[in-house]
């Protein structure tokens, strides 16, 4: 792994900002490529085979600004893709599951963990499979809740409307007593204020996006690739459909504004 070679994240679209932002705040020194689906998202609503495909022409673009490594911000294509990318590319490819699922297990005191996230997400049982796997007596929890990733982009992180839906979607992960939840979306960190509000702070909240962004920390110090000289770092944000939605919305993801989103054609 080159050192002085940029770090790639791709997303179905703005959530994985939430990711880039965590792996700015750990490594803010490194080089990052990001890649924005925009013309294909949601990915939460799609199959595991077009998931797959998306997921594999997102990794060929950031090969071309050869990257040292792909960070998969988006968790329905950490679900489903992550094998095929690791198949098909000779860098180290890193996902969101592995590191929320370590951290959840971790910090379980009775041994039931909920996990929210998208349709495909939950469809996949890629995050019950893993904790089962980790640690096999821990009961899961799981809920889809498709109607969060527009709040999120619809800036209604505040509104009742988003309270009474999540009151709704929060019911079944009540109910189940979890003490720990994976918050398994990308854009779900920006409502865990809604969230912490409606479980109580009994609830740990496990934010795949910080969790993964110490994992690539982690990785980087490991292999002695992490940048060595100080300087401003360089961020490229590429996307597949609509440059000017996605910088406008940028902040609400990134906590500040973004100056150029270049388009790409994906194939
Ligand atoms: N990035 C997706 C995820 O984390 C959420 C948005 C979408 O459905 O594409 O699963």
């Amino acid at each position: 792994m080159k050192r002085d070679k940029p770090i790639g994240v791709f997303d179905s679209g703005l959530g994985g900002l939430t990711v880039m932002k965590a792996v700015i705040r750990q490594l803010p020194f490194e080089d990052i490529v990001y890649l924005g689906d925009t013309a294909r998202v949601p990915y939460g609503t799609k199959s595991k085979e077009a998931i797959i495909r998306f997921s594999l022409e997102n990794a060929s673009v950031l090969m071309k600004h050869h990257v040292k490594m792909i960070v998969v911000a988006c968790n329905s294509s950490s679900s489903y893709a992550l094998e095929s990318l690791r198949e098909k590319f000779p860098v180290p490819v890193v996902g969101v599951i592995e590191s929320g699922v370590t951290r959840a297990v971790g910090m379980t005191r009775n041994n039931r963990i909920g996990v929210i996230a998208t349709q495909a997400t939950i469809s996949s049982g890629s995050y019950a499979r893993l904790i089962s796997r980790v640690s096999p007596g821990v009961k899961v929890v799981s809920q889809a809740c498709p109607l969060f990733v527009p709040l999120v982009e619809e800036g209604w992180v505040k509104r009742a409307v988003t309270r009474q839906v999540a009151q709704e979607y929060l019911k079944k992960i009540k109910c189940g007593r979890v003490d720990t939840l994976i918050l398994g979306c990308t854009h779900y960190p920006l409502l865990k204020a809604v969230i912490t509000g409606i479980l109580g702070r009994g609830v740990s909240i496990v934010d795949s996006a910080l969790e993964v962004s110490k994992l690539v920390k982690a990785l980087l110090d490991e292999r002695s690739a992490g940048r060595d000289t100080r300087r401003a770092p360089r961020y490229q944000f590429l996307v597949s459909d609509q440059p000017e939605h996605f910088q406008k919305l940028a902040r609400r993801f990134l906590g500040y504004d973004i100056q150029e989103v270049r388009r790409i054609e994906l194939s």
